[in-house]
This record gives C-alpha cells, structure tokens and sequence, in this order.
C-alpha cells in the first residue's frame, strides 16, 4: 500500500478534500566559491490549511509574501521543506512522480499569464487533448468530441480547436487554459493570479465563468491573487499571507467586515470600494516586504505595524482561534 492512510477530520460544515500542515518551503541561498548555502529563503513558513470539499479558499498577500509558493508545494510541483499534504485521506506529501501520477489528474492548476503558460507551437485541440492523451485511453475521436465540449463550456466555439493560441485575446486564452484544466475533471484546482493578467472589464467575465464551472463541475479552489477585490468576488473563506505565513483567516463576510489583524486593515483600507459604509481612513504601511532570507524577530509584520509594541519584537504570535472560523496572529488579540 503506497499512501499512508489517515483520519481526516470531519467538519461540521463540510468534508475536507484538502489538508496542509505545518508546511515549509525554504529555498537554499548559495554563496562563496564554492556555491555553499549560506541561507536560507523562506517562501513558506509553517503554513497550516484546510480547505473543504467545494469551497474556494482565497490566498491574498503582497509580491513575495509565499502564496504561488505554497501552491506549488500543495500540489506538489515542488518537494516541501517540511510538513503534510494530505488529498482526499492520503497523504502525498513524499509521493514519486508516478505514485502521483493518479493525483494529478485530481489537482489542476490555471496560472497568471495565458501567453507563458499555453505553448505557442500548440494548436488549441492539441492543448487541450494533450491531457487526455496523457492520463486516459480515449480515442482519437473521443478526444476531438471532449475538446469540443470543453470549448463549448468555457465559451468558445467547435472550429476554435484548429487555432493557435497567438490568434486568441487574452481573457480567450485564459478560458482556453481552463478548459485545459478541467480536461480530466479535477476535484481540486489552484487558481494563482488567473485574472490578474487581463483587463478589469474582462476580469468579471472569467471570474463568473469559473463560479459557474465550479458549481458544474464540483470543483473546490485555491484561488491566490494580491487584489482584495478579486478574491472577494469568488471565496468563501480568505487567508492573509506576509513573508511566508498566515496571519489571518476567516469567513469572507467576517475578515472584509472585521478584519482584526493590522496588516489586513491596512491592505483593506487601500482597496478601493465603492460602498461608503465600508470606506475606512486609509492606513499608509511604511517600508517594504522585509526580506523572507532574513525575517524580523517576533512579529514579523512589526517593522510595518502603526500598533507595534514591545512584545511583538520578542515573541512571535502564534495563530489564535477568535471564533466563527475566524483566527489571527496579532498579541492584540489573545
Ligand atoms: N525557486 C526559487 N528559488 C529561490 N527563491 C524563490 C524561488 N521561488 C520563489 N522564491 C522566493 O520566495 C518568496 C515567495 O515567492 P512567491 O513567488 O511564492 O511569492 P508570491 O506571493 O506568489 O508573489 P507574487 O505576488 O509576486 O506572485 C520570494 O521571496 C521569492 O523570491
Ligand atoms: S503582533 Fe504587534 S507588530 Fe504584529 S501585527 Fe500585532 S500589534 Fe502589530
Ligand atoms: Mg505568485
């Protein structure tokens, strides 16, 4: 028996098709002549999620806060640090290419940028059957007949399959790369930036066709963007990332109403609305990103925080339960 059978914990409010624990992702800094790691850079940093079959958790954070990071090593594109991937009651965080093989067809992902990810030399029918011929033992016209279902459900046309991905416009190419996807019908898709590439009118129109295919399909995303307003639109539940750790997470309604922890005050209060009951006085964070190769002692938000006090320079704080779902890193909140 390859996988390591275990309990998953069963929630109140829906069955878990995905687990991360304690998840690390640091990338070795080499030096010196003889390229020796002299660091470490911590893209993820202890990251613990649980994400409930047909839900969409979203993942927003500054550039370089670890969410493509923690993406990858979810579906394991990359070998994590440290920590557990657990899919569906297995655990995967140390399969091989081929005990994985079978997972891959249940874990898609759609990224940023359609130009780089859909190969140019690639006519559509090929990209799309391209799975297909992969992990299943369709035939020929099986395939054709798939690919042209597939075009049809992300709102393109039959004769678009003998096209090339350069004759398409952005937000086409971006539908073109998710009918790749759901090719094999994922359970599970990692979406990382899928509209961040595409013009703001265009945004709404992807953004809509992914609700209606996830309800179709019973598709459970991660849906990672830096725009609040993006991953409002489509989550139920969202996670603050900054430098490679959680530092809240809650029901949408709750962490957009109340958001507890200051950095996610902060980014709220640039975003824009046009609700004026929730317009806030706009909260300036002073500084950059520190570096994630060598991050602040105790708090790491605290070289940016306006309420940083002397505790958050020790002690780094922990995760914490406030209820509701709703569970923030902040010594303001104990
Ligand atoms: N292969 C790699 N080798 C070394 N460092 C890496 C590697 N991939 C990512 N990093 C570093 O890890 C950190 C997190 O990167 P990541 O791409 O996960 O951030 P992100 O939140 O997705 O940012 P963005 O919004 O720009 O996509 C960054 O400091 C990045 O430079
Ligand atoms: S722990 Fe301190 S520095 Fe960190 S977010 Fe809270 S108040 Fe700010
Ligand atoms: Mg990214």
């Amino acid at each position: 028996m390859p996988f390591n059978k275990i309990d998953v914990k069963k929630e109140q409010d829906g069955e878990l098709i995905l687990q991360a624990k304690n998840i690390k992702k640091y990338f070795p800094i080499k030096g010196g002549i003889l390229r020796t790691t002299i660091g470490h850079v911590k893209a993820v940093d202890n990251v613990s999620i649980d994400i409930k079959k047909g839900e969409t958790l979203g993942i927003v954070g500054e550039s370089g806060s670890g969410k493509s990071t923690l993406g990858r090593v979810i579906l394991r594109l990359l070998e994590p640090t440290e920590g557990q991937i657990i899919f569906e009651n297995n655990d995967i965080s140390h399969l091989g290419n081929r005990q994985l093989r079978d997972y891959r067809k249940n874990m898609q992902i759609v990224f940023q940028d359609p130009f780089a990810s859909l190969n140019s030399k690639m006519s559509v029918a090929e990209l799309i059957e391209e799975p297909l011929v992969v992990q299943t033992s369709l035939k020929k016209s099986e395939r054709k007949e798939k690919a042209i279902e597939l075009l049809e459900k992300v709102g393109l046309r039959a004769e678009d399959r003998l096209k090339y991905p350069h004759e398409f416009s952005g937000g086409q190419r971006q539908r073109i790369s998710i009918a790749r996807a759901l090719a094999l019908h994922p359970k599970f898709v990692i979406c990382d930036e899928p509209v961040s590439a595409l013009d703001v009118s265009i945004q709404a129109q992807v953004l809509n066709l992914m609700s209606d295919l996830q309800d179709e399909f019973n598709l459970t995303y991660l849906f990672i963007s830096h725009d609040l307003s993006v991953v409002k639109h489509i989550s139920n539940r969202v996670a603050v990332m900054y430098l490679g750790r959680i530092v809240e997470i809650a029901p949408k309604k709750n962490l957009y109403d109340q958001p507890l922890h200051p950095y996610t005050q902060a980014l709220l209060s640039s975003a824009p609305t046009t609700n004026i009951q929730n317009r806030r006085e706009k909260i300036i964070l002073k500084g950059d990103l520190p570096s994630p190769a060598n991050p602040p002692s105790g708090c790491a938000f605290r070289t940016r925080c306006p309420l940083v006090h002397e505790k958050c320079v020790e002690v780094r704080p922990e995760l914490k339960g406030m209820g509701n779902g709703h569970f923030v890193s902040c010594h303001l909140h104990t």
